[in-house]
């Protein structure tokens, strides 16, 4: 499943803020928090997508495509501001591309880090997206 979040923002003649809660406007545990940024030009990174994790994307400065895959079709979210996010569960292949410059992209994710959870083979991805489809339509 793939969903774009909008966040609240609290402002003030300061300035923006945005709050981000687990179990609020997060939906799961935030156990950890990575940031992908200095990304050079022409990088597409990712390729990869996760048996169990859930995860939102935020791109928290600057500008980054999205291609999410669920085995069936392709989707690309564009990423470019403070107050959007995308939340990815399932058996989700994503890739991540055109990062601009200044691009700071902010994940949290719902589990620490688990190489065992990740798929980077894609025809492997590919099976188990299948799989998981047919097991939910029975
Ligand atoms: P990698 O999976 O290649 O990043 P991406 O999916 O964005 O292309 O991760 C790069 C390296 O960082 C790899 O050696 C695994 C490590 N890593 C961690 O140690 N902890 C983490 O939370 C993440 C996301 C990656």
């Amino acid at each position: 499943m793939v969903e774009r979040l909008t966040f609240d923002v609290l402002g003030d003649e300061r300035g923006k803020l945005i709050s981000l809660e687990g179990g609020k406007n997060i939906s799961f545990d935030i156990n950890r928090v990575y940031y992908i940024y200095g990304t050079k030009r022409g990088v597409e990174r990712g390729f990869h997508a996760h048996k169990n994790l859930k995860q939102v994307l935020v791109a928290v400065s600057g500008k980054c495509t999205i291609v999410v895959d669920d085995g069936f079709s392709r989707t690309e979210f564009v990423l470019d501001s403070p107050n959007s996010g995308l939340y990815i569960e399932g058996v989700v292949w994503r890739e991540m591309k055109k990062f601009s410059d200044d691009s700071v992209l902010m994940v949290l994710a719902s589990d620490l880090y688990d190489e065992a959870d990740y798929i980077r083979d894609y025809e492997e991805f590919v099976n188990l997206a299948k799989a998981r489809n047919n097991s939910e339509a029975k």
